[in-house]
């Protein structure tokens, strides 16, 4: 099958995988008039789509039922990138997830369900599962999230579903991995470790750093997010990862072998409360459906490397200020 609609409003495509996502369904599917919906929070940069021609911007928030509704009508279809994402700033400030990821995700079913939309596709995160001790996770596996991002997204999912179950609301779902590559804001763990290797500063990992990640090179994710997009069966819902394991502690000794800095540079430090010490994904439903990821993590880490290396005029300026507030607040000594 190949869905056809015309019109896309892409919601959070000025953070990381939104803005990616933008350049290459710019690049495959340039009859497609893209809407970027963003409301610019911290994370979000309208750098992360310089060069990107043909789409049309507006700054705004999912959460704003008027403003949604009126682009909605202009659209027939939707695709929702836009969410509070850090799982560190979830447990210090829990409402703003609720609010974006949860009410935010129900004013976009409203207006799709109202314009009658092709489909709304939500870019859901395999964290909704919960930490997985053993095995994979599957796509009818049960939702056990444990934070309060991981919840927010699951409450979205759940609110998603239920339109689609009483409403008709043609539906999908991606449940992607621990995403990386360019534009990732220097929050999360690869960019974390690369900005501050370039710096010689240390490079934090949460107790022994032996909590397992799938981690998915992000031209990789959108590749998936396009596929289930554009050929997917209404109400589906797919895990998109690689199905590989890797410890924050290799992610750490890699990168600094790549830049050849001593490993004496990683220190432990104090837990994430409710840390996921495992995720893993069952992937057989998305290389079903013809995609399978084309980057291996040795790769994608030698292509993000060199590019905060040669982009540094990107991420110096959002190191600073409120960046340090929170960093300080987050990072606390290991007791042992
Ligand atoms: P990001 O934090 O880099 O970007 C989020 C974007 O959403 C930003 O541009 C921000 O300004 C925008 N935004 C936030 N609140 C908004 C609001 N109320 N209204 C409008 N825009 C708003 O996030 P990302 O890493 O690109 O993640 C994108 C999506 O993919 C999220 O839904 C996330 O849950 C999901 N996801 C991320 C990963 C990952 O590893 N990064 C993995 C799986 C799924
Ligand atoms: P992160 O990038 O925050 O993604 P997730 O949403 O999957 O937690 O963290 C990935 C893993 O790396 C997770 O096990 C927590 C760990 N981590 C560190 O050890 N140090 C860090 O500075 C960060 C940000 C994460």
């Amino acid at each position: 099958m190949s869905r056809s609609f015309r019109r896309l409003l892409v919601a959070g495509a000025a953070g990381f995988i939104g803005s990616n996502f933008v350049r290459l369904l710019r690049r495959t599917h340039p009859e497609i008039e893209v809407t970027v919906l963003d409301k610019l929070t911290y994370a979000g940069n309208r750098d992360n789509l310089a060069g990107v021609d043909g789409y049309r911007f507006v700054e705004g928030d999912v959460c704003d039922a008027s403003l949604v509704d009126r682009l909605a009508a202009e659209c027939d279809a939707i695709v929702n990138f836009a969410a509070e994402t850090h799982v560190d700033r979830s447990l210090m400030d829990p409402y703003a997830f609720i609010e974006t990821d949860v009410r935010g995700t129900a004013v976009l079913c409203e207006a799709a369900r109202k314009h009658q939309h092709e489909v709304l596709l939500l870019v859901s995160t395999d964290e909704v599962y919960g930490e997985v001790r053993e095995g994979r996770s599957r796509e009818t596996d049960p939702l056990r999230p444990r934070s309060p991002y991981s919840a927010s997204k699951a409450g979205g999912e759940h609110i998603a579903w239920a339109y689609a179950e009483s409403f008709g609301l043609p539906l999908l779902v991606t449940r992607g991995s621990n995403t990386y590559g360019p534009h990732q804001y220097p929050e999360k763990l690869i960019p974390v470790l690369i900005t501050n290797a370039i710096d010689d500063m240390r490079l934090p990992l949460y107790n022994d750093g032996s909590a397992v990640r799938d981690f998915l090179f992000v031209e990789d994710h959108c590749l998936a997010i396009e596929r289930v997009l554009l050929e997917a069966p209404a109400g589906g819902v797919y895990n998109v990862g690689t199905a590989a394991e890797t410890t924050g502690l290799q992610v750490a000794e890699a990168v600094l072998d790549i830049m050849g800095k001593p490993r004496g540079l990683i220190e432990f430090v104090a837990d994430r409360p409710g840390h996921d010490y495992r995720y893993a994904l069952d992937i057989s439903r998305i290389t079903a459906l013809g995609w399978e990821p084309r980057v291996t993590f040795a790769e994608g880490l030698e292509t993000t490397v060199r590019w905060y290396r040669d982009h540094q005029d990107w991420w110096r300026p959002l190191k600073s200020g409120e960046y340090w507030d929170y960093y300080r607040r987050n990072y606390r000594p290991l007791v042992r």
